[in-house]
């Protein structure tokens, strides 16, 4: 039988010549039939409805239907509702993947014969429980109420928080919260330099409280902290995985919020991990993003897959990156607040699906999970949009913007911003045609070899694909949506590349390699067996 990877390359092959405008000009309903809109029965409280428009593509319905079958032989939807019930998909870790039950505090799940959805349940309450206490001055630092909380973290244990907190900026009512994740002690002194050691809480937020950055980071916390604070380990809470690491750092029990290995880290701001937001937002904020998050659980565990946002956006992907070929996919949020967004699905997208081997061992047959990059619009226009529309490689492009801003007096910058998001996908669906330049030159006066030299630099090709997801105004509820979105999206791609998506094995390498480069650095060890190249960077170093 042929594989329906194989339909698809065919597929590929007959439509390559094919323009996307074109598909909008023999089919008038293309963008009605090439989107889909999610919550328009206004059952979701504080959100409202997401449009996915993914009619700049060149997808037609052959297409669709192929990535559709594929999807299916993939068994996209068994998978689904394995990861969901808590069977142990992480199949290298023998771990269950469940971050979806953070988020859904009603339900009951059973992990190795156990419901474990009372723990959820508790530990959710005492991290609400202390925000609270933090929020409202029960809670005391040496000096008074909290005024900063430092987050020290790094990968999904800062990722997701810090893209948050800045998203959701407009509903921070609480401490100001602030964000060290690099082991450049650059970052932990610039952020702590302005801050009351007296009146700050420090979170170490590690899920296995063995991360090199975060604990030398949270030492050098400490160490800030002792100078003024007589008890500073008293104004540390921690949320992790390994419960006597964080006793043996000193952090009082009451103050240590656990979570379980079958929350990845970069799936893990759902918990406690998202202690700092709760506390910048305070627990009903926190709550509105974990019913968006609930939500579009709940959509996709539903949903036909024709209809499935996740599914549809997995679908583009691999369409762009697997059968297209296209390397790398630009996140484009034209909103300020979610300028952390693409730095944060570069962790979600390339740590789970960055792999060139499947689940069983062996080599993938196609390529895996693209590049993930981009800024928030309009400033990227101004940086590098000049590649994306006339470069020689396509770069699939995914837009976001929303419908409302929340600077009710400030509307009229809210539609130039819109007016820009939907001018940039136009023109990289459009281009300019060679005739088109040579007319603009024309008319500026200028004629022969020169105007149209000068025409062929203002050429277009155009046709290059993007996706547009809109949605109403970027509240707690609207972002859990959309956070959720984009992890299923993911764990679909990984489903159809057939690869466990839930691993980072490509991490460790460094990790290791940088426990041995630290002796040469120091001078404690000659570095026997480096390379020259190492050896030399090494030399120049330690100077
Ligand atoms: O090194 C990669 C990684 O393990 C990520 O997967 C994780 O999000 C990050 O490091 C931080 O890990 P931890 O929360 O255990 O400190």
């Amino acid at each position: 039988m042929p594989s329906p990877w194989d339909a698809l390359y065919r597929h590929r092959d007959a439509v390559a010549d094919r323009s996307i405008l074109s598909l909008f000009e023999a089919r008038p309903d293309r963008a009605t039939a090439f989107s889909r809109r999610l919550g328009s029965d206004g059952a979701s409280e504080g959100g409202g409805e997401i449009l996915f428009d993914f009619s700049k593509t060149n997808l037609c319905d052959t297409g669709l239907g192929l990535l559709l079958d594929l999807a299916r032989a993939a068994g996209v939807e068994a998978r689904r509702e394995a990861m969901f019930t808590g069977a142990k998909i992480n199949e290298t870790e023998g771990r269950a993947v469940l971050h979806s039950a953070l988020r859904n505090l009603g339900g009951s799940v059973t992990v190795d014969g156990r419901d474990v959805m009372p723990g959820v349940r508790a530990v959710h309450a005492a991290m609400y429980a202390f925000a609270r206490d933090v929020r409202e001055g029960r809670f005391t630092g040496q000096g008074g109420a909290i005024t900063d909380v430092v987050n020290i973290g790094i990968g999904g244990s800062d990722l997701g928080p810090a893209m948050a907190c800045l998203a959701l900026a407009p509903y921070a009512d609480g401490p100001r919260c602030h964000f060290v994740s690099n082991v450049d002690g650059a970052h932990v002194h610039d952020v702590l330099a302005g801050l009351d050691p007296e009146t700050t809480l420090v979170i170490v937020a590690s899920k296995t409280f063995t991360t090199i950055e975060t604990m030398t980071n949270a030492d050098s916390a400490k160490r800030w902290m002792a100078a003024r604070v007589a008890d500073p380990a008293s104004q540390f809470a921690a949320v992790s995985t390994a419960t006597e690491r964080t006793a043996a750092f000193g952090i009082a029990p009451e103050r240590v919020f656990g979570f379980e290995d079958w929350v990845g880290g970069r799936y893990s701001m759902w918990g406690p991990i998202g202690l700092s937001l709760a506390i910048a937002v305070g627990p009903e904020d926190f709550d509105a993003f974990l019913a968006g998050g609930a939500a579009m659980d709940a959509h996709f565990r539903s949903a036909p897959l024709e209809d499935n946002l996740p599914v549809l956006l997995a679908l583009v992907g691999i369409w762009h990156a697997q059968v297209l070929g296209h390397a790398t996919r630009a996140v484009l949020p034209y909103d300020q607040r979610l300028s952390r967004l693409p730095a944060y699905l570069q962790q979600l997208e390339m740590e789970s699906n960055g792999k060139r081997v499947a689940m069983d061992g062996s080599e993938l047959p196609v390529n895996s999970g693209p590049v993930v990059w981009g800024e928030p619009g309009t400033n990227g226009q101004h940086a590098f949009y000049q590649l994306i529309h006339q470069g020689t490689r396509v770069v699939p492009c995914e837009f976001l913007f929303a419908r409302a801003g929340h600077e009710p007096g400030l509307a009229h910058q809210h539609r130039l911003l819109v007016a820009n998001c939907l001018a940039q996908s136009e023109a990289l669906l459009r281009g300019r045609s060679l005739e088109e330049a040579t007319a603009i030159m024309a008319k500026k006066g200028l004629d022969g070899a020169e105007r149209d030299r000068q025409a062929r630099h203002r050429v277009f090709p155009g046709n290059r694909p993007s996706t547009t997801l809109a949605y109403p105004k970027l509240t707690p509820f609207v972002l859990g949506q959309i956070v959720a979105l984009y992890e299923h999206r993911v764990f679909v791609e990984g489903v159809i590349l057939g690869i466990n998506s839930f691993d980072q094995w490509g991490v460790e390498l460094g990790k290791e390699l940088a426990l041995t480069l630290e002796p040469v650095l120091s001078g404690d060890s000659d570095g026997a067996g480096k390379d020259g190249s190492t050896l030399m960077l090494a030399g120049y170093a330690r100077g």
